[in-house]
C-alpha cells in the first residue's frame, strides 16, 4: 500500500507529519513511501535523509497524491492557490486520510470528504485512554505549546524573570500564574519555574493540585462546594455560574498581583470559558503578559484575538496559534512517532484493518463510505 506525505500549505505551518526515521519504519513495515519535494524542510528533514532510508521525492502536490492509500498529514485539507485546486481533490476516492482535522470548527470539510468518499480519520479525536497514550498528538503538541507560551510572555515581558542580586540592586522573580493546569499548563508551570518566576495555577480539578505541588508551584485552592469538577473519564466538566462567578472573583484579584499570566482553561468540545474579563485586565499591572492558549476555542481573555498581539491598558495580550510549529524539528518527531503508531494501529501484519468496534479507531473515524460518523459533528 502506498502512503503519501504531502508538503504543508497552511500560512506558518513548519511541520511535517513523517520524519526519515518513521518512514524507515513504514518501509520495513512492508509500505511504499512517497513524499513531496521539501515537505520535511521547514523543520531541517531533507529530501536526501528521506531518500537514504527509501522514500520516493514527488516532485509537486499533485503527483504525492497520486494513487496514494493512505494521505498523513498535519492540517486539515486546504485550497491549494499555488494549482488552483482543493486538496480534498487531489485525494482518490477509498484513501484514508490521517490529520488534525478538527470536524467540530471545520463541519463543512467533513461534509466534503464524505462525499468524495475518503475515510477520514482526525487525530484530535482520537480517545484520551490508556491504549491511546502513544497516539496522543493533542498531548504531544500541547507540551510544546505550554513550553513556548512561556518564552513567547518571557521575551515580551520588559523585565526579567528570575530573581537577581545586582550591584544596581535587587530585583524581586516575576509573578506567573497559569489558569488551567492541563497537559499545556503543567508544561507552562514547569517551564516557568524553570525560568525563575515564582509561580502560582488554578484549575477546576482539584485532582491536579498534588501535579502543581510536585512542579514547585502554588495551587490556587477555590472551594467546589457540592459540585463535580470531572466527568467519569477524568475530563473536567462545565460548572453552576454560581461557581464561574466565585472563580473569576478569585482570579480578578490574582491577575492584580501577576506579571504572566498564561491561560489554558478547556473543557473538551466547548467553548473555552472567560475566566479574564476586560474589567479584570485594568486592574493589571503595567507592562504585564497575558498568552491566551485557548483563543482558538473563544479564548480565557475577553481581550484576546487569534493570532495578534494587542496592547490595553498597558498589558500584552497574545492571542497565540499552532505554537508547537514554532518548534517544528520536535514537534514534527512527536507527531510523526504519533501517527505511526496510530497507522500501525490500522495497518497490521501488511493489511489494513479497519476494526469498528475499536474505541480509537470507531472513535477518531470522521467519515466512512461517504457517511460522517461523527454524531456531533453530524449534528
Ligand atoms: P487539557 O484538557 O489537558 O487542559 C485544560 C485544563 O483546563 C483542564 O485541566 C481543565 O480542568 C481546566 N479547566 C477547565 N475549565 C476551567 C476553569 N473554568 N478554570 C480553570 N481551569 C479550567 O487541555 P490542553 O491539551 O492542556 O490544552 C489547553 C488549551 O491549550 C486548549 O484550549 C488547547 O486547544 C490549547 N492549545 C493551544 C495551542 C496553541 O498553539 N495555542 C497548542 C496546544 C493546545
Amino acid at each position: 500500500m502506498k502512503v503519501a506525505i504531502p508538503k504543508e500549505i497552511m500560512t506558518g505551518e513548519r511541520r511535517v507529519a513523517a520524519t526519515p526515521e518513521t518512514v524507515d519504519k513504514m518501509i520495513k513495515a512492508g509500505l511504499e513511501v512517497r513524499i513531496e519535494s521539501e515537505a520535511g524542510q521547514a523543520a531541517s528533514f531533507f529530501n536526501a535523509d528521506y531518500e537514504k532510508v527509501g522514500a520516493k521525492i514527488a516532485p509537486d502536490a499533485a503527483s504525492v497524491y497520486a494513487n496514494a492509500d493512505f494521505i498523513l498529514k498535519i492540517q486539515r485539507p486546504l485550497m491549494n492557490e499555488k494549482i488552483g485546486k482543493h486538496e480534498a481533490d487531489l485525494i482518490k476516492e477509498g484513501a484514508i486520510l490521517i490529520a488534525l482535522l478538527q470536524p467540530l470548527a471545520y463541519p463543512d470539510l467533513a461534509k466534503t470528504l464524505a462525499e468524495k468518499k475518503i475515510t477520514a480519520f482526525s487525530v484530535d479525536l482520537i480517545p484520551r485512554i490508556t491504549r491511546a497514550q502513544r497516539m496522543d498528538v493533542l498531548s504531544s503538541m500541547a507540551s510544546i505549546a505550554g513550553y513556548k507560551a512561556v518564552l513567547l510572555a518571557a521575551s515580551t515581558f520588559g523585565k526579567l524573570i528570575p530573581m537577581m542580586t545586582t550591584a544596581a540592586g535587587t530585583l524581586p522573580p516575576a509573578k506567573a500564574l497559569i489558569l488551567g493546569a492541563g497537559v499545556a499548563g503543567l508544561q507552562a508551570i514547569a517551564t516557568a519555574k524553570r525560568l525563575g518566576a515564582t509561580v502560582e495555577a488554578f484549575d477546576t480539578r482539584p485532582a491536579v493540585k498534588e501535579q502543581v505541588k510536585s512542579l514547585g508551584a502554588e495551587f490556587v485552592e477555590l472551594d467546589l462546594g457540592h459540585e463535580q469538577a470531572e466527568d467519569a473519564g477524568g475530563y473536567a466538566k462545565e460548572l453552576s455560574p454560581e461557581f464561574y462567578k466565585k472563580e473569576k472573583e478569585l482570579i480578578h484579584q490574582r491577575v492584580k498581583a501577576a506579571d504572566i499570566v498564561i491561560t489554558t482553561a478547556l473543557i473538551p468540545g466547548k467553548k473555552a470559558p472567560v475566566l479574564i474579563t476586560a474589567e479584570m485586565v485594568k486592574d493589571m499591572k503595567k507592562g504585564s503578559v497575558i498568552v491566551d492558549m485557548s483563543v482558538e476555542q473563544g479564548g480565557n481573555c475577553e481581550l484576546s484575538k487569534m493570532g495578534q498581539e494587542v496592547v490595553e491598558e498597558g498589558v500584552t495580550i497574545i492571542g497565540a496559534t499552532n505554537l508547537a510549529s514554532s518548534v517544528p524539528i520536535h514537534a514534527s518527531q512527536m507527531y510523526s512517532k504519533n501517527l505511526l503508531n496510530f497507522l500501525f494501529h490500522l495497518y497490521v501484519n501488511k493489511e489494513l484493518k479497519l476494526d469498528l468496534n475499536d474505541e480509537i479507531t470507531r472513535g477518531s473515524l470522521l467519515t466512512h463510505k461517504g457517511e460522517i460518523l461523527h454524531t456531533g459533528v453530524k449534528k
